[in-house]
């Protein structure tokens, strides 16, 4: 197949439904995407001791994130180097060793293999142990305790993959007072199965912002922290609605722009507390962050299945693909390390009614998508391609508002009330990926050609 400009035709704004349901595309994929690209496992407040694990995936395959006795950080495969077993069946937990439960082999948490039964008598001493430890991601950042990592030792920096798009990262893993970092993840991780391809929430968070109609009934209950929509409005009403993507890089977001030199209204009134913090919160990040505290975070995406909802509820979601009918989705859920106890337990039992399977919001999306995706299969209707041209060739460069220039590709959605144009940059970068023989072919940035800024 031929994906730029073949199966994804972004002059015409047609993507053929293919990519969403045939499997061989699906198994390249795998290959060319997500064995390329910097992927997120799991958050440091997760494993805060030595001996610490969490088991993740990246993409179909099973990781364990832990720290080692010395507290360093590490990804290995959850999978055995005898006969393949997963040397970690829990969730997560603490350990001296992983011992696959197979033939008993034991691996220390920096990776190596420390126990071997009848090493003596079976091996005769001549196994060399030290070519047999877990096998370890090629790359591994922690970005302010998000640990992301690549199977591939030729991808670019994680802090060079992400380019100017940290800016838009940062309004979700920064504390909500502007301080670096300072976030933790609040309970557990919530994990579910929905029967789409993975690109169908992908898509969705990169910027879909034509689906209000999905959430009419959870705008109608108004389960929002002042009690009205989904989230309180009433300080995005006040400020410029903008999509920012980055076309080199394939990450996205929606984000809020408030006038020069105005705070935004408090939306938080359920109890004296909780209204106080996030009112104190606001003025310190505007303190902290100068003109920068102007931006309000909105769901976005970052390539190609790590999502953001920097904006109450403030979470990570991650899209894992399970065949190409269906997808796992991982969702964290974050609050700042040391917000009051009334604080997490307000935001929890908020996150709670907005997300997840169980969350109002959440299930409104999955039920498009599983019919969506359900009425693509068919032989005759995936025949059509989807159409992506809404607002194709109305996206702006070097944007700036009231005095604050916005890196990246533009559009100005307080005019056009929505575009495409998030979807069609996602969609760009996946079929870069799909088309790319090399990270040479996909880090065009350093070949000074072009820029995110375009030309
Ligand atoms: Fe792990 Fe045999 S599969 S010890
Ligand atoms: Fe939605």
């Amino acid at each position: 197949y031929t994906y730029t400009n073949g199966l994804v035709n972004l002059e015409e704004g047609h993507i053929s439904r293919e990519i969403f349901v045939n499997e061989a595309i699906y198994q390249q994929e795998q290959e060319q995407v997500f064995t390329r690209a910097w992927l997120f496992v799991g958050h440091e407040s997760q494993i805060p001791q030595p001996g610490d694990y969490f088991n993740s995936c990246m993409g179909e395959e099973s990781v364990i994130l832990c720290r080692d006795r010395a507290g360093e950080i590490h990804v290995f495969l959850n999978s055995c180097r005898h006969r393949g077993m997963k040397v970690c069946r829990y969730d997560a937990g603490n350990t001296p060793v992983f011992t696959c439960p197979y033939h008993g082999w034991s691996f220390a948490t920096d990776g190596k293999l420390v126990g071997v039964p009848f090493f003596k008598e079976a091996y005769h001493e001549q196994l060399d142990k030290s070519q047999w430890g877990l096998i370890e991601v090629a790359q591994l950042y922690n970005y302010k305790g998000m640990i992301w990592a690549t199977w591939d030792p030729t991808a670019p920096p994680f802090p060079e993959y992400l380019g100017e798009f940290s800016l838009f990262l940062d309004l979700c893993i920064d504390a909500w007072d502007g301080r670096e970092g300072c976030t933790k993840v609040l309970g557990g991780v919530q994990k579910w199965l929905i029967p789409c391809n993975w690109k169908f929430p992908a898509e969705n968070f990169s910027g879909d912002s034509y689906h209000n109609i999905s959430h009419r009934s959870v705008d109608m209950v108004g389960i929002g922290p002042g009690g009205t929509g989904r989230r309180d409005r009433r300080e995005l009403n006040m400020s410029r609605r903008l999509h920012v993507s980055f076309p080199e890089r394939g990450h996205q977001t929606g984000v809020y722009v408030l006038p020069k030199d105005e705070l935004p209204p408090a939306s938080y009134q359920e109890s004296s507390i909780v209204a106080e913090y996030f009112r104190h919160c606001e003025a310190e990040r505007h303190r902290r962050k100068k003109e920068w505290g102007r931006l309000i975070g909105s769901p976005g995406e970052i390539f190609p299945s790590t999502a953001l909802l920097p904006r109450q509820p403030r979470s990570i979601a991650v899209w894992h693909p399970r065949g190409p009918h269906q997808t796992e989705v991982w969702r964290w859920y974050l609050v700042d390390q040391d917000a009051p106890q009334e604080v997490q337990d307000y935001l929890r039992a908020y996150y709670m009614r907005y997300s997840g399977p169980g969350g109002m919001t959440e299930q409104d999306d999955m039920e498009n998508w599983n019919y969506a995706h359900a009425a693509s299969r068919g032989t005759i209707a995936r025949r059509y391609p989807y159409n992506y041209a809404q607002g194709l060739g109305y996206e702006v460069r070097d944007f700036s508002y009231q005095g604050l220039p916005i890196p990246g590709v533009v559009t100005d959605l307080t005019e056009s009330k929505s575009s495409e144009d998030n979807l069609r940059n996602f969609y760009r970068r996946w079929a870069a990926f799909m088309d790319a023989k090399s990270w040479d072919e996909l880090t065009t940035w350093r070949q000074g050609a072009q820029s995110d800024k375009g030309s």
